[in-house]
Protein backbone atom coordinates (compact mmCIF):
# COMPACT_ATOMS: atom_id res chain seq x y z
CA UNK A 1 0.00 0.00 0.00
CA UNK A 2 1.16 3.71 -0.47
CA UNK A 3 0.24 6.09 2.32
CA UNK A 4 0.84 10.28 1.29
CA UNK A 5 1.67 12.32 4.32
CA UNK A 6 1.14 15.84 3.80
CA UNK A 7 2.97 18.20 6.50
CA UNK A 8 4.44 21.75 7.01
CA UNK A 9 7.13 19.90 9.16
CA UNK A 10 8.35 17.01 7.23
CA UNK A 11 11.45 16.94 8.58
CA UNK A 12 9.34 15.29 11.52
CA UNK A 13 8.24 12.42 10.11
CA UNK A 14 10.37 11.53 7.49
CA UNK A 15 13.10 9.66 9.93
CA UNK A 16 10.12 7.95 11.60
CA UNK A 17 9.45 5.87 8.62
CA UNK A 18 12.76 5.00 7.69
CA UNK A 19 13.41 3.10 11.03
CA UNK A 20 12.59 -0.36 12.48
CA UNK A 21 9.41 -2.25 10.51
CA UNK A 22 7.95 0.81 8.39
CA UNK A 23 11.15 1.45 7.36
CA UNK A 24 11.92 -2.18 6.25
CA UNK A 25 8.00 -2.84 5.22
CA UNK A 26 9.46 0.11 2.81
CA UNK A 27 12.56 -1.88 1.88
CA UNK A 28 10.69 -4.63 0.98
CA UNK A 29 8.72 -3.56 -1.40
CA UNK A 30 5.33 -4.28 1.28
CA UNK A 31 4.75 -0.07 1.73
CA UNK A 32 5.50 3.55 0.26
CA UNK A 33 5.78 6.56 2.48
CA UNK A 34 5.72 9.39 0.66
CA UNK A 35 5.90 12.97 2.75
CA UNK A 36 5.47 16.06 0.79
CA UNK A 37 6.11 19.79 2.56
CA UNK A 38 2.98 21.66 2.10
CA UNK A 39 4.56 24.77 1.33
CA UNK A 40 5.91 23.17 -2.02
CA UNK A 41 2.07 24.09 -3.13
CA UNK A 42 1.94 27.48 -1.81
CA UNK A 43 1.40 30.03 -3.53
CA UNK A 44 2.84 32.72 -1.91
CA UNK A 45 6.45 34.24 -2.60
CA UNK A 46 7.21 33.68 1.08
CA UNK A 47 5.83 30.01 0.69
CA UNK A 48 3.52 30.48 3.50
CA UNK A 49 0.53 28.25 3.79
CA UNK A 50 -1.29 29.88 6.64
CA UNK A 51 -3.38 32.92 7.46
CA UNK A 52 -5.48 34.68 10.05
CA UNK A 53 -8.69 33.37 11.17
CA UNK A 54 -12.24 35.37 10.27
CA UNK A 55 -13.69 36.27 12.87
CA UNK A 56 -10.79 37.69 14.80
CA UNK A 57 -10.37 34.52 17.03
CA UNK A 58 -6.36 34.01 18.25
CA UNK A 59 -3.95 31.47 16.11
CA UNK A 60 -3.52 30.73 12.22
CA UNK A 61 -5.17 28.69 9.44
CA UNK A 62 -3.76 26.61 7.04
CA UNK A 63 -5.27 27.65 3.65
CA UNK A 64 -7.62 26.27 1.70
CA UNK A 65 -5.31 26.56 -2.24
CA UNK A 66 -2.00 24.70 -1.26
CA UNK A 67 -3.82 21.62 0.35
CA UNK A 68 -6.46 21.57 -2.01
CA UNK A 69 -3.68 22.04 -4.91
CA UNK A 70 -1.18 19.35 -3.45
CA UNK A 71 -4.39 16.94 -2.96
CA UNK A 72 -5.21 17.55 -6.36
CA UNK A 73 -2.26 16.96 -8.08
CA UNK A 74 -1.77 13.50 -6.02
CA UNK A 75 -5.09 12.25 -6.70
CA UNK A 76 -4.35 12.93 -10.31
CA UNK A 77 -1.80 10.73 -10.31
CA UNK A 78 -3.55 7.95 -8.97
CA UNK A 79 -6.95 6.78 -6.79
CA UNK A 80 -7.02 7.88 -3.07
CA UNK A 81 -9.17 5.54 -0.63
CA UNK A 82 -9.20 8.04 1.89
CA UNK A 83 -8.42 11.57 2.41
CA UNK A 84 -7.45 11.82 6.13
CA UNK A 85 -7.09 14.71 8.28
CA UNK A 86 -5.18 14.54 11.72
CA UNK A 87 -7.41 16.63 14.40
CA UNK A 88 -8.11 16.20 18.01
CA UNK A 89 -12.15 16.43 17.06
CA UNK A 90 -11.91 13.24 14.86
CA UNK A 91 -13.19 9.67 15.53
CA UNK A 92 -10.66 7.87 17.42
CA UNK A 93 -8.21 5.90 16.09
CA UNK A 94 -7.90 2.42 16.98
CA UNK A 95 -6.56 -1.62 15.78
CA UNK A 96 -9.41 -2.19 13.67
CA UNK A 97 -9.16 1.11 12.26
CA UNK A 98 -5.80 0.41 11.76
CA UNK A 99 -6.46 -3.71 9.79
CA UNK A 100 -8.94 -1.88 7.94
CA UNK A 101 -6.62 1.17 6.75
CA UNK A 102 -3.98 -1.67 6.17
CA UNK A 103 -6.11 -3.10 3.24
CA UNK A 104 -6.51 0.05 1.32
CA UNK A 105 -4.73 0.64 -1.77
CA UNK A 106 -3.64 4.28 -1.35
CA UNK A 107 -4.16 7.04 1.17
CA UNK A 108 -3.36 10.53 1.93
CA UNK A 109 -3.46 11.57 5.36
CA UNK A 110 -3.10 15.96 5.91
CA UNK A 111 -1.59 16.64 9.23
CA UNK A 112 -3.25 19.68 11.12
CA UNK A 113 -1.21 22.22 12.24
CA UNK A 114 -1.92 25.86 14.40
CA UNK A 115 -5.76 26.22 14.73
CA UNK A 116 -6.61 23.64 12.07
CA UNK A 117 -7.36 24.14 8.34
CA UNK A 118 -9.88 26.13 6.62
CA UNK A 119 -13.39 24.03 7.19
CA UNK A 120 -14.34 23.95 3.57
CA UNK A 121 -11.69 21.71 3.09
CA UNK A 122 -13.09 19.17 5.33
CA UNK A 123 -16.50 19.32 3.83
CA UNK A 124 -15.23 19.02 0.34
CA UNK A 125 -11.72 17.32 0.40
CA UNK A 126 -11.06 15.34 3.52
CA UNK A 127 -13.04 11.55 3.90
CA UNK A 128 -12.21 11.01 7.00
CA UNK A 129 -10.68 13.10 10.44
CA UNK A 130 -8.89 10.73 12.81
CA UNK A 131 -8.01 11.71 16.52
CA UNK A 132 -5.40 9.50 18.41
CA UNK A 133 -6.32 10.72 21.75
CA UNK A 134 -8.22 13.27 23.65
CA UNK A 135 -4.95 15.48 23.91
CA UNK A 136 -4.20 18.39 21.98
CA UNK A 137 -0.54 18.02 20.27
CA UNK A 138 1.09 20.54 18.55
CA UNK A 139 0.78 19.20 14.91
CA UNK A 140 -1.06 16.17 13.24
CA UNK A 141 2.99 14.82 12.31
CA UNK A 142 3.26 12.98 15.36
CA UNK A 143 -0.73 11.34 14.73
CA UNK A 144 0.18 10.91 11.13
CA UNK A 145 3.30 8.68 12.28
CA UNK A 146 1.41 6.80 15.02
CA UNK A 147 -0.96 5.78 12.03
CA UNK A 148 1.54 4.66 9.72
CA UNK A 149 3.18 2.86 12.31
CA UNK A 150 0.28 0.97 13.44
CA UNK A 151 -1.03 0.46 9.93
CA UNK A 152 1.86 -0.66 8.04
CA UNK A 153 2.92 -3.52 11.06
CA UNK A 154 -0.09 -5.58 10.31
CA UNK A 155 0.38 -5.68 6.70
CA UNK A 156 1.36 -9.34 6.00
CA UNK A 157 4.97 -9.88 5.94
CA UNK A 158 5.54 -6.28 7.93
CA UNK A 159 6.95 -8.28 11.15
CA UNK A 160 9.20 -11.32 10.40
CA UNK A 161 6.65 -13.32 12.07
CA UNK A 162 3.05 -12.99 10.66
CA UNK A 163 1.60 -14.57 13.84
CA UNK A 164 2.67 -11.73 16.36
CA UNK A 165 1.22 -8.89 14.57
CA UNK A 166 -2.10 -10.79 14.68
CA UNK A 167 -1.35 -11.82 18.78
CA UNK A 168 -0.91 -7.97 19.67
CA UNK A 169 -2.84 -6.87 22.14
CA UNK A 170 -6.58 -5.28 20.93
CA UNK A 171 -6.24 -7.73 17.89
CA UNK A 172 -9.23 -9.49 20.06
CA UNK A 173 -10.20 -7.28 22.01
CA UNK A 174 -8.03 -8.89 24.93
CA UNK A 175 -4.41 -7.56 25.97
CA UNK A 176 -1.34 -9.69 25.43
CA UNK A 177 -0.20 -12.12 27.54
CA UNK A 178 2.93 -11.19 29.59
CA UNK A 179 6.35 -12.51 27.71
CA UNK A 180 9.51 -13.66 29.11
CA UNK A 181 13.02 -14.82 27.77
CA UNK A 182 16.42 -15.52 28.95
CA UNK A 183 17.29 -16.70 31.77
CA UNK A 184 14.60 -18.67 33.27
CA UNK A 185 15.66 -17.21 36.66
CA UNK A 186 17.01 -13.91 37.20
CA UNK A 187 17.92 -12.89 40.55
CA UNK A 188 15.44 -15.15 41.92
CA UNK A 189 12.16 -13.61 39.74
CA UNK A 190 11.38 -17.04 38.19
CA UNK A 191 9.60 -17.49 34.72
CA UNK A 192 6.62 -19.17 35.19
CA UNK A 193 6.88 -23.27 35.14
CA UNK A 194 4.21 -23.77 32.55
CA UNK A 195 6.46 -21.97 29.83
CA UNK A 196 9.32 -24.15 30.72
CA UNK A 197 7.21 -27.05 30.48
CA UNK A 198 7.31 -27.66 26.84
CA UNK A 199 3.56 -28.13 26.72
CA UNK A 200 1.85 -26.40 23.62
CA UNK A 201 -2.04 -26.51 24.93
CA UNK A 202 -1.58 -26.13 28.08
CA UNK A 203 0.68 -22.72 27.43
CA UNK A 204 -1.68 -21.68 25.32
CA UNK A 205 -4.22 -21.81 27.38
CA UNK A 206 -2.24 -20.03 30.09
CA UNK A 207 -1.75 -17.12 27.76
CA UNK A 208 -5.44 -17.17 27.27
CA UNK A 209 -6.53 -16.68 30.68
CA UNK A 210 -3.17 -14.31 31.72
CA UNK A 211 -5.02 -11.95 28.57
CA UNK A 212 -8.22 -12.47 29.99
CA UNK A 213 -7.53 -11.68 33.43
CA UNK A 214 -5.20 -8.59 32.53
CA UNK A 215 -8.09 -7.50 30.25
CA UNK A 216 -10.63 -7.53 33.25
CA UNK A 217 -8.48 -6.02 35.48
CA UNK A 218 -6.59 -2.83 33.49
CA UNK A 219 -9.49 -2.94 30.44
CA UNK A 220 -12.59 -4.05 31.88
CA UNK A 221 -14.04 -1.88 29.13
CA UNK A 222 -12.85 -3.91 26.38
CA UNK A 223 -14.78 -7.05 27.44
CA UNK A 224 -17.63 -5.39 27.40
CA UNK A 225 -17.31 -4.27 23.16
N1 LIG B 1 -3.57 17.08 16.20
C1 LIG B 1 -3.48 17.64 17.42
N2 LIG B 1 -3.87 16.80 18.37
C2 LIG B 1 -4.22 15.64 17.75
C3 LIG B 1 -4.71 14.39 18.19
N3 LIG B 1 -4.93 14.13 19.48
N4 LIG B 1 -4.95 13.45 17.27
C4 LIG B 1 -4.75 13.69 15.96
N5 LIG B 1 -4.29 14.85 15.48
C5 LIG B 1 -4.01 15.82 16.36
Amino acid sequence: MRIDIISVLPELVEPFMQESIVGRAQRRGLAEIHIHNLRDWSVRRDRRVDDYPYGGSAGMVLQCEPIDRCITELQGQRHYDEVIFTTPDGEQFSQPMANELSLKENIIILCGHYKGIDHRLREHLITREVSIGDYVLTGGELAAAVMADAIVRVIPGAIGDEQSALSDSFQDNLLAPPVYTRPADYRGWRVPDILLSGHEANIRQWELQQSMERTARLRPDLLKQ
